[in-house]
């Protein structure tokens, strides 16, 4: 049975973390700081950390960690370019896919998103989408184009209505990677609000949500990764997105910097041992951490009943 592990996370206020992995180490950190918390997580892969893992260990990896996840977990597709890498997704045993289309023109984005929809929901599973882009709030541009990146109210509804998406990306400040902002942190809580006014009763997702905790940051660079200027997204912006609709947020920037800290600080102090089991321990452990973390700013901590 496919898991939608939204529709609770809209009804009672709260998000699901979705979180990258590209390696099994990082999956069961994931799943180890979910069981902790007694609640329930998405696992994402992109098509890179497809390609990396390779699609037939991923689907037995994926089946497994299905089979011993002791809170509900569901695998989603993250960044799905096309309606065959989403084909290929859903043949793994994704519970979920996000089409991106976002950067092509809207109605494009329309035709393909629906493609995917109709295929996706004849198996079952659940189809996320994108509208607007994930510019941050881009200090140097004008204010005109600024709008621009943020994802319409008003098309929002429409592209909904039209292809019957099961939940939305949208952009309203947020960015991909360590370097989300050059001066303050700001999101757009008034588009969410009107978002949300308009379509109600579609869980909204955040993409590009990690918060480069400058704690870690600092013990990055002190580790030699040249990581100045890093700047990520507030705990509290990510406590108040998830009160409202935004009810899946993304992290893979936090999982990599979480999961290097472990691993380099283990190299320093194990004196470069050969027993790799050692570092990858260690960065599963800052994993687990930050997970858990997330879990709790997210709302989503105890939620199984
Ligand atoms: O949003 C994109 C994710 O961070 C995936 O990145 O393609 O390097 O795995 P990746
Ligand atoms: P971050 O780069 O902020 O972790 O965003 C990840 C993401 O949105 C994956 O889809
Ligand atoms: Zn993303």
């Amino acid at each position: 049975m496919k898991k939608f592990l939204l529709k609770d996370a809209l009804k009672n206020n709260y998000a699901v973390g979705a979180f990258n992995f590209s390696t099994l180490e990082v999956l069961k950190a994931i799943i180890a700081a979910a069981e902790s918390q007694n609640s329930p997580v998405i696992a994402q892969i992109s098509e890179s950390a497809i390609s990396f893992m390779g699609e037939e260990y991923l689907k037995d990896i994926i089946a497994s960690a299905r089979k011993q996840c002791k809170v509900p977990i569901s695998f989603h597709l993250d960044h799905g370019k096309s309606f065959e890498s989403a084909k290929k997704a859903i043949e793994m045993g994704c519970d979920s896919v996000m089409i991106d289309c976002s950067m092509l023109p809207y109605e494009d984005n329309v035709s393909i998103t629906s493609k995917v929809v109709e295929y996706a929901h004849s198996n079952g599973v659940f189809v996320e989408a994108e509208l607007g882009s994930l510019a941050g709030t881009e200090d140097d541009l004008h204010v005109d184009d600024k709008d621009s990146c943020y994802t319409s109210p008003s098309q929002a509804k429409e592209f909904v209505e039209r292809t019957h998406v099961d939940s939305l990306a949208i952009a309203i400040g947020t960015k991909h990677g360590a370097y989300k902002y050059s001066g303050e942190a700001k999101l757009r809580f008034d588009i969410l609000e009107e978002i949300q006014k308009l379509i109600p009763n579609t869980p909204l997702v955040l993409h590009g949500a990690s918060g480069v905790n400058p704690v870690d940051v600092q013990r990055l660079l002190e580790l030699g990764v040249d990581i100045q200027g890093a700047k990520g997204i507030p705990d509290e912006f990510l406590k108040r997105a998830s009160e409202m609709h935004i009810c899946k947020i993304n992290g893979d920037t936090d999982v990599r910097i979480s999961y290097m800290i472990g691993i380099l600080s283990n190299i320093e102090k194990n004196n470069k041992s050969i027993d790799y089991r050692g570092y990858l321990s260690a960065g599963m452990q800052e994993v687990a951490r930050l997970v858990s973390h997330k879990i709790e700013i997210y709302n989503s901590k105890n939620r199984i009943k």
